[in-house]
């Protein structure tokens, strides 16, 4: 008989954990920026590797209430910071020998199940979705922005084909009443017309109103440019990435600067060409069918990585034009 694995589905788990130690190797030591510390899954796993020292960073103050722990048991070696990761150029890195920065992108099982935070449709009461540091939530953008804006929100960030629909209905119902996480549901449900048994009607939009109100597209770009910047040659940056919108920057990311593109500032003045990266695997890595049991929610997760080969802090990307439409549908926000 084949036994089957009954998924704990209120723990949170680390997702691609061993195939994330295999690439980082904390086994020499080193200093890991844990740009999603959350849990602190990722983290504690390194720091019981004796050599490393970690810099935790989340958004979500409310992940600070994992840190007492980490930081009574690994004295020393543990600091956690309550910022965003596009900042990750503020931090103070001088008697740090950065090996790794690793990005964990999603949310945690907390954050989703948190009912005043509303990320999830079985939430219920007013809008939020704010994940932490944030400038507006997705009440005052589902209340504030035009029709067309709405609408191609959806359909950029949640690939959502009845995008025009479903922002229509929207804005005719918030005439008549405050649209709570409950009415946004019924509304997605009403308005479209073509429905798949497999994923949730709502799943999409949800994606896509996350996506605006925590501004992921440019903390991921600008996360991955500040990277980029601060780790030492030889250093990993990897990235776990549960959508094909953060796959596809991750995946460009990492390809145009490995690939007598990336030229650097300061190059010598011959013009050789430099790669910035070494790509070892083309394709991303993907959680096993074991884990996709334990963990049903792994079955989206995407591990890319790529080494730095150089020892430039400054380059030149195109990265920011190459997503400058994305940006530009969470400039919508501007006005909010
Ligand atoms: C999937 S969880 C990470 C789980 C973690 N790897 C673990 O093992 O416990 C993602 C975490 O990243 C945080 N996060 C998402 N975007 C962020 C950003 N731009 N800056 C900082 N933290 C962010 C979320 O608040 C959340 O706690």
């Amino acid at each position: 008989m084949i036994a089957t694995i009954i998924p704990d589905v209120k723990k949170h788990y680390p997702v691609l954990l061993n195939e994330l130690v295999s690439i980082i190797t904390p086994q020499y030591g080193g200093t890991f920026i844990d740009c999603t510390f959350g849990q602190g899954g990722y983290t504690k796993k390194i720091l019981n590797f004796p050599k490393t020292k970690v810099i935790g960073l989340d958004r979500d103050i409310a992940s600070s209430n994992n840190v007492q722990d980490i930081e009574k048991k690994f004295k020393n070696r543990f600091l956690f910071k309550n910022i965003k990761f596009s900042q990750l150029n503020n931090l103070k890195l001088k008697n740090h020998n950065v090996k790794g920065v690793i990005f964990d992108l999603g949310y945690s099982y907390t954050q989703i199940k948190d009912p005043i935070k509303g990320l999830s449709f079985d939430s219920v009461g007013e809008l939020n979705m704010k994940m932490g540091i944030n400038d507006f939530s997705a009440k005052e953008a589902i209340n504030q922005l035009s029709e067309k804006e709405l609408e191609i929100i959806f359909k950029y960030f949640g690939e959502e084909k009845e995008s025009r629909r479903i922002a229509r209905n929207i804005v005719i119902n918030r005439k008549s009443e405050e649209i709570t996480t409950e009415k946004l549901v019924k509304i997605i449900e009403s308005s479209k017309r073509k429905k798949n048994y497999r994923i949730h009607s709502s799943t999409k939009i949800f994606q896509a109103l996350r996506i605006f109100v925590n501004k992921e597209i440019s903390e991921l770009i600008y996360g991955l440019i500040n990277a980029a910047k601060l780790i030492k040659k030889d250093g990993v940056i990897a990235v776990v990435t549960f959508h094909s919108i953060e796959d596809r920057i991750v995946k460009y990311f990492f390809k145009s600067l490995s690939e007598n593109k990336s030229i650097s500032r300061y190059l010598p003045k011959n013009n050789e060409k430099i790669n910035l990266f070494k790509l070892i695997d083309k394709k991303p890595i993907t959680p096993s069918e074991k884990e996709i049991n334990e963990n049903p929610p792994s079955r989206s997760a995407k591990l890319r990585y790529a080494i730095k080969k150089e020892n430039f802090y400054d380059f030149d990307t195109d990265i920011l034009s190459k997503f400058k439409n994305l940006i530009e549908i969470e400039n919508f926000s501007k006005k909010l």
